[in-house]
This record gives C-alpha cells, sequence and structure tokens, in this order.
C-alpha cells in the first residue's frame, strides 16, 4: 500500500477509543440503464436487511421524477426533495422513518421536479448530507434509470456502485451503454452487478459472463458479480401490501437471494481504497457541485 493508501485505510477505520465511527459509512449508487428492473425493489429489500442485522440506513430516494421508495414503504411523507431543493424547507425535515429504522430522504413526485440539480441545490445537498454523515452505516442511493445529470451526479458521488439488468437483451445493452458513459466520461472503473428476475443462477452467470466480455474487449472497466434475483410474483404481492419481500416473506428463495445480495453488500470491497473514505464522498460532490 503506498501512503496515501495507508493514510485513507486509517481515517477508513472506526475511532474504537472514542465510540465514533466517522468514516465507516458506506454510499452505494443503486442504478440502471433500463427502467423497471427493480432498483427500487432491491435497494428497499437490502435496506430492511442491512437494518435488521443492526446497520444504521439512510436511503436516499434519487430518482426526483418518480414517487418510489415511499411507496414501496407505505410511507406517505409530506415533504421530500423537491421540496428541500425548492428551498422550502430543510433536510432534516424532510428525513422520514421507515420499516426496522430505516430512515428515508424520499424523492416524491410533484409538480414540481428537478432533472438537473443546479449548483447551488447540490452545495445544499452537501452541506446537509455532510451534517449527518456520522449518523450512518450504510447509504443507498436509489437512482432513475438511464443517463441523465442527475444519475450520472449521485452515482459518480458514490464510493460502489451497483448496477441492475434483467436477463433481456435491452436491459444487458442499456447496463453496458451506462458502464461505458461513466468509463469514458466520469472515469469510473469498478462495477458491480446485480442481475433481477432470473428464471435460474445459470441465466444470471450468463449475463455476467456477456457483460464482462465485452466489457474486458472494450472498456477499461472491471465488473463484479454481486447475486441475483429470481422472478418472483410474491413480490408484486409484497408492493400490494406495501411491504417489501424479505418481511413479507422472510422464509422464501426470494428472500434468500436478498439476503445473500446484503453478505454480499455489507463485506469491504477492495475498490473502498480507490474511491476513499466519505469525507472524499462529501468532496466529490463538492466538486461537481462547482462544475454543476
Ligand atoms: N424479482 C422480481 N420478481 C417479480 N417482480 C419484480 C422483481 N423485481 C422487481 N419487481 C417488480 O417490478 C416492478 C419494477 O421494479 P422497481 O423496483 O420499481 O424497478 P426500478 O426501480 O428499476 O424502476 C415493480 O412492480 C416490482 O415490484
Ligand atoms: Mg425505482
Amino acid at each position: 500500500m503506498d501512503q496515501a493508501g495507508t493514510l485513507r485505510a486509517m481515517t477508513n477505520s472506526p475511532n474504537r477509543t472514542d465510540g465514533t465511527y466517522s468514516s465507516a459509512t458506506r454510499v452505494f449508487s443503486i442504478t440502471s440503464g433500463k427502467g423497471g428492473v427493480g432498483k427500487t425493489a432491491v435497494v428497499a429489500n437490502t435496506a430492511f436487511l442491512l437494518a435488521k442485522m443492526g446497520k444504521r440506513v439512510l436511503i436516499l430516494d434519487a430518482d426526483l421524477g418518480l414517487a418510489n421508495i415511499d411507496v414501496v414503504f407505505g410511507l406517505a411523507p409530506s415533504h421530500n426533495l423537491n421540496h428541500f431543493f425548492a428551498g422550502d424547507c430543510d433536510l432534516l425535515s424532510i428525513l422520514v422513518d421507515g420499516p426496522m429504522g430505516i430512515k428515508i430522504l424520499p424523492a416524491g413526485s410533484g409538480v414540481q421536479r428537478f432533472t438537473r440539480l443546479d449548483s447551488r441545490q447540490k452545495m445544499r445537498l452537501l452541506e446537509a448530507l455532510d451534517s449527518m454523515h456520522n449518523d450512518f452505516d450504510f447509504v443507498l442511493i436509489d437512482t432513475e434509470a438511464g443517463i441523465s445529470e442527475n444519475v450520472t451526479y449521485f452515482t459518480t458521488a458514490a464510493h460502489e456502485i451497483l448496477v441492475i439488468t434483467t436477463p433481456e437483451p435491452t436491459a444487458i445493452t442499456d447496463a453496458y451503454a451506462l458502464m461505458k458513459l461513466l468509463s469514458n466520461q466520469y472515469h469510473e472503473k469498478h462495477f458491480n452487478l446485480i442481475v433481477n428476475f432470473i428464471k435460474n443462477e445459470e441465466e444470471a452467470l450468463d449475463v455476467y459472463r456477456k457483460l464482462t466480455m465485452v466489457a474486458n474487449r472494450y472498456l477499461d472497466i472491471s465488473i463484479d458479480y454481486m447475486g441475483s434475483i429470481p422472478r418472483d410474483k410474491q413480490m408484486i404481492d409484497a408492493i400490494r401490501k406495501q411491504q417489501v419481500m424479505v418481511q413479507l416473506y422472510p422464509e422464501s428463495k426470494t428472500s434468500a437471494a436478498f439476503e445473500n445480495l446484503a453478505r454480499n453488500l455489507m463485506q469491504e470491497p477492495q475498490s473502498l481504497e480507490a474511491k476513499g473514505s466519505i469525507q472524499f464522498f462529501w468532496k466529490r460532490l463538492l466538486d461537481f457541485g462547482n462544475k454543476g
């Protein structure tokens, strides 16, 4: 490890002597090329499981166009990030409680939506998040699909990027296009893949093989396999009941798949060093804020 690496590793370890966990927060962006592939479902279910394992979890709903996470958890927050970005309220006043002690910053879908945040809005978000960064072990950012400004903003600011696809050729192609853009224009070199709506594990591994084969050939990136989730009609059932799958059917095969995924997320990644500590995350937000 070089000097900077050692320093980063040191600042990444929780400071046990005074009981603070200043820089142990890990920020994941959950993203996809194509819509409707299960980003919100993955965020909600893994957040629930991480919280159940005693982790302090914050969900940032960055899909500013569609109300998502709040609906999945059956919440009806009166205020959301759109109000915050409009300058109507502060971040703490829109923070709502989900199940298992999960905290949520809801996006809401309103008349007023922000498809492109300006630098002042990014700066306000940065400052507000910074003041609460000691409070969480995991921050999961549920993004909108595609390659909009907001998606690249939130995604490049996170420590780790989770790309979700299905076995459908269009979803795979769009996932590839997203990674290509993030690699070529934002120098993101590491991705984690989740394959949703699978019939069997072989199908998921096949998707992973295809993507890595093309990526190895044409892009300078690495992709780790994070896991897969079966297609399961009980998922729709759960949505209807406004509960998450892992809460409603904890013994199911699908819930076992989510547990596997949550465990994989809890593993310390090799790539953490590359993106640094939580302070670095906020610093990056600031840099992007200045550019925006
Ligand atoms: N593994 C799955 N099996 C069955 N339905 C699923 C699965 N994953 C997601 N869904 C359903 O597909 C729809 C889209 O999922 P969602 O998480 O909202 O996608 P995204 O956030 O990527 O747009 C939702 O109705 C959700 O309940
Ligand atoms: Mg969604």
